[in-house]
Formats: structure tokens, sequence, C-alpha cells
């Protein structure tokens, strides 16, 4: 069953931080997810960068996208954890379905909305680590395969 139509897409909002940290530890295993403090620095200090998917009957967040800035050339444990505003690569550091929503098109439009918002910004290009499996998603949506990452997330 598609619902994506029914989703709509804006930057969210200091108290939907927790329910991102629901989607986030949910989603991922512990050794991957990011904390609650995590995603509160994020927000903080890139909040244009924190995108949500909501349904749009209810306003519930179902999704994100979370990222950083980085004026480093490539992704690295010190490039992914603080954000430095004047960095032109937006690092994504998660995209994320809550598990009742998935394979239904949420993730596809997410990005898809996303990237387009960071075309309008100042920024050169958009980064992200992703599993293997994952990476013909990625592709789908226009990015490009770089190479292995030496950063090791999780196990
Ligand atoms: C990855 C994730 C964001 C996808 O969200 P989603 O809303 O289900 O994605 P979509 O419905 O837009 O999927 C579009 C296509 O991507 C591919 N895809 C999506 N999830 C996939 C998965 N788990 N494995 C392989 N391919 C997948 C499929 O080709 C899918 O099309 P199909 O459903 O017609 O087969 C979601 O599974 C998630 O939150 N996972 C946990 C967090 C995570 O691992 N994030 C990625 C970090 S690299």
């Amino acid at each position: 069953m598609a619902i994506s139509n029914d989703v709509i897409f804006r930057t969210i909002n200091a108290s939907e931080i927790d329910r991102a940290f629901q989607i986030e530890s949910h989603g991922y295993p512990p050794d991957e997810a990011a904390t609650l403090d995590i995603l509160k620095y994020r927000y903080n200090h890139a909040p244009s960068l924190f995108l949500g998917a909501y349904l749009s009957a209810s306003d519930y967040l179902i999704g994100f996208v979370v990222g950083t800035l980085t004026s480093s050339p490539s992704l690295t444990h010190e490039s992914m954890s603080q954000h430095e505003a004047n960095g032109k690569t937006v690092c994504v550091h998660s995209v994320c379905v809550d598990k009742l929503f998935r394979r239904r098109g949420v993730a596809t439009r997410l990005v898809t909305e996303y990237v387009r918002r960071m075309k309008e910004g100042r920024y050169e290009r958009i980064a992200l680590i992703s599993h293997d499996y994952l990476i013909p998603f990625y592709e789908n949506l226009g990015f490009k395969l770089i190479g292995e990452s030496k950063i090791q997330h999780g196990e």
C-alpha cells in the first residue's frame, strides 16, 4: 500500500527530537544508533539539515534525514562528529523511517526532498556512508559510489 502521497516534509521542531530518537534507536543496532544527546547536538547546530517526514493528516513524525556540515574533503570520525558552520559538504548521518511505514516510498521521497533543498543552499555536495545493501537505493537517488569508507561504524 502506498502512503507516500499522504506524507509531508518539513524541518523538525525541538519538541520532536525525542520522537526522532525513538525512530533512530528502533532503526539501528545499538552500536550504530545516535544517542539523544547527539541528535540534540545536530538539531541545535544545524536545524535546517534535520528534515522530517510527517503523516499529513496527523503531523506525526515517521522518518527523518539528519546532517551536519564539514569542510573536510572526506568523511572521518572527526568531520562527522562536529558541525562546521562554514563547511560546504553536508554529511548525512542518518536516513531513518519508522518500521511501520517502510517500503512504501517514504525514504525515497524524503531523500529526494532533502537533496532538492540542499541544492538550493550553498553546499557543494552531500556525502554519506551506506551499507552495501542500500547502495542501489542511494544510486537510484543520484548518489555516486566513491569507494569503501575507512570509518568503522558499528560492528
Ligand atoms: C533504509 C530505509 C531508510 C528505507 O526506507 P523506506 O521508506 O522503506 O524506503 P523506500 O520505501 O523508499 O524504498 C525504496 C527502494 O529502496 C530499496 N530498499 C529499501 N529498503 C531496503 C532494504 N532494507 N534492503 C534493500 N533495499 C531496500 C528497495 O529497492 C525499495 O523499493 P521496493 O520497496 O519497491 O523494493 C529504512 O529501511 C530504514 O530506516 N532503515 C533503518 C535505518 C537505516 O539503515 N538507514 C540507512 C542508513 S545507510
